[in-house]
């Protein structure tokens, strides 16, 4: 069974407390379940993981060179910041996909550049957490080609 990287940046763990009117309601919790039944449903098994700390994350990335055959990446705050984020999808050759709960195309000016998404295959973003829904399914396309 082919194995998918979900990683979540800053302040995701906040879901649920966190600008509900851009966030919603929902949890990182719920948002983990609904992936792993996404990915249970798509012959795929997801490893979920956030983090608050840029290298921890960069450092995930790495690993998923050895153990993952897909990235699904929320970078949260990063996306809009971080080089280093960038370089580590760009060193990865498995196919990344970019989730963003809210449009960042519809809100501040500064979040209207992704620095990551140019290292990914594409983006969903605006869709709350049914985005991760539709990028795992993206994400089987990717990998099984069909
Ligand atoms: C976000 C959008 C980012 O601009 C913001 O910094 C986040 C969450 C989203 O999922 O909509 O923390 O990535």
């Amino acid at each position: 069974m082919k194995k998918i990287l979900i990683i979540n940046g800053p302040n995701l763990n906040l879901l649920g407390n966190r600008e509900e009117k851009f966030y919603g309601n929902t949890t990182l919790e719920k948002i983990k379940s609904l992936c792993e039944e996404q990915c249970k449903n798509n012959d795929m098994e997801c490893y979920f993981f956030q983090s608050n700390h840029e290298g921890e994350l960069i450092e995930k990335i790495h690993l998923a060179n050895n153990d993952f055959s897909g990235i699904i990446i929320n970078p949260a705050a990063y996306t809009h910041t971080s080089i280093a984020l960038l370089d580590a999808l760009r060193a990865t050759s498995q196919p990344k996909i970019e989730v963003h709960i809210s449009n960042i195309y519809n809100r501040e000016d500064y979040r209207r550049k992704s620095l990551t998404s140019e290292a990914v295959n594409g983006i969903i973003c605006g869709f709350g957490d049914n985005g991760y829904v539709l990028a795992i399914e993206a994400m089987k396309k990717l990998i099984y080609n069909k």
